[in-house]
């Protein structure tokens, strides 16, 4: 990586330190946590400020309905999940749904992994209680420790420095594996006619990815071979949630002299921390990078251009994303108005769906928990509402994992509720696993395809107006 970046004068940078900043740990001693920004603050950056021109120049694509984007991984990245294997196996699910997903839209997928600094989580709730124990609530490994004890509770601001070693170390993995062979188209194809052979569902898969395999069979023909198309594009993204953490780690880069913040190539503002006056939105308005807002059912038009105006004053295409998270009920009400109002304003931002955290709720045996159904329905919403009105439906935003965890119940191999207790191992959300996150991207694929086509796995939709309610529990508790 390039020294592209110096230490900055942070004065402008700091503004947010007289507003009010949500979701910020309470360290037992603040000493401690001052030394250790320092620390960082004289720590290399992650990444580098042209890095993230890169991704922001990719998400202008986007932004013109000439690029996808795909973005996905942990609700909450643990410091034991850092090994090769589970890294490797993320990215690879990563780059399955990416090969069908770049097929079916013709056009180049942007991968970005909720990866490399995913490690902090704002709460509903300050408290957890469990059989009457009521303790501090799990904030991330950047924070405070997962396992229920008042000890592993308290929030250690050493952590701080771990997340940051863990997150270069990672980085270190995902670089490697982008440029060392495994992400050759390839074998990403292989890999995913191995899925369609185990896959229950895969019969339904196998005329696309026959398609797939005439494309790669056309290019070697061609005088291409798939097979020397050995490296891929991966960005970096977390919740720029910890304002501490990011200051200490914003650097200028010294040939544009703009602050970048360096823990990852894009950051999002979180749902709970997007108020307009807050510490967040003024830290993410000065930094440069290419930056994201989640958007809920409770956001007004009037509320997003105020975010617009304030985030992309120059409607630069690429500099602002808007993530989609309303729920399989809300969003068709919602999104209609808010993305024609935006889009009349003039304002040009990449239109993302996370059909995850809008869609939650408790099963019977107490696990939170989504469907895969109204996953799918949320994106099938989605795309269907910027078809009728013109706009490009950008991308999806999703928490995955590569391992063949039971956290969401349906998909391909239709896990149940009574499944959920056999690899519950998320530490906040409930993810797809590798199989539910690859008949996510054949069934995102299908829907790309043959927009006309109702799919039969989701309650069918016409045009934007009133959703229709099918019968189905009350969400339970939010993260
Ligand atoms: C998340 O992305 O894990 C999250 C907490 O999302 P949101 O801010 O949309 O609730
Ligand atoms: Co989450």
């Amino acid at each position: 990586m390039e020294p592209t970046v110096v230490d900055p004068p942070l004065s402008a940078i700091e503004r947010w330190r007289s507003l009010p900043a949500a979701q910020q740990p309470d360290w037992p001693d603040p000493v401690s946590a001052r030394d250790i920004m320092a620390e960082l603050a004289n720590c290399p950056p992650l990444v580098a400020a042209r890095e993230c021109d890169l991704l922001k120049h990719r998400l202008a694509a986007v932004a013109r309905g000439e690029a996808f984007l795909l973005q996905g991984g942990d609700c909450a990245e643990r410091f034991d999940g850092v090994t090769a294997d589970t890294v490797h196996n993320k990215l690879q699910a990563l780059l399955q749904m990416s090969a069908v997903l770049t097929y079916a839209a013709s056009i180049p997928v942007i991968k970005v992994g909720r990866i490399a600094g995913q490690y902090a989580k704002p709460r509903s709730k300050a408290t957890e209680t469990r059989d009457g124990i009521t303790l501090l609530s799990y904030r991330g490994d950047a924070i405070n420790g997962h396992e229920f004890t008042s000890a592993a509770r308290i929030p250690d601001p050493r952590r701080l420095r771990r997340m940051y070693e863990l997150s270069a170390v990672t980085l270190n993995l995902i670089r490697t594996f982008a440029t060392g062979g495994s992400a050759a188209l390839s074998e990403v194809h292989a890999w995913n006619q191995a899925f369609i052979a185990r896959s229950p569902t895969g019969r339904r898969y196998r005329r696309l990815t026959g398609e797939i395999d005439r494309a790669l069979r056309f290019m070697r023909a061609c005088g291409v071979d798939p097979a020397a198309v050995h490296t891929t594009e991966l960005f970096t993204s977390h919740e720029g949630l910890l304002l501490d953490y990011e200051t200490a780690l914003t650097r200028i880069d010294t040939h544009t002299g703009r602050p970048y913040a360096t823990s990852g190539h894009m950051l999002w503002i979180g749902h709970r921390t997007r108020d307009l006056g807050g510490a967040h939105v003024d830290y993410f308005s000065r930094i440069a990078n290419p930056i994201e807002v989640k958007l809920g059912p409770n956001v007004t038009p009037d509320t997003a251009l105020g975010l617009i105006d304030k985030l992309d004053p120059h409607r630069e295409p690429g500099r602002l994303t808007c993530i989609i998270r309303m729920g399989t009920e809300a969003i068709w009400d919602r999104l209609p108005d808010l993305v024609h109002k935006v889009t009349a304003s003039g304002a040009q931002v990449v239109w993302v769906c996370d059909p995850m955290h809008g869609n939650t709720f408790e099963s019977p045996s107490g696990h939170k928990t989504r469907r895969f159904t109204d996953i799918l329905c949320e994106v099938e919403s989605f795309f269907a509402v910027h078809r009728a009105l013109g706009t490009h439906a950008g991308g999806i935003h999703v928490e995955l994992t590569g391992e063949n965890v039971t956290e969401c119940v349906g998909g391909g191999a239709d896990i149940t509720f009574g499944d959920l207790h056999h690899r519950y191992e998320t530490s906040c959300d409930p993810r797809l696993n590798r199989s539910q996150s690859l008949d996510l991207a054949f069934l995102v694929a299908e829907m790309i395809m043959t927009p006309e086509r109702s799919n039969p796995g989701t309650a069918p939709r016409g045009r934007p107006g009133p959703v229709e309610h099918s019968p189905r529990p009350p969400n339970g508790p939010r993260s």
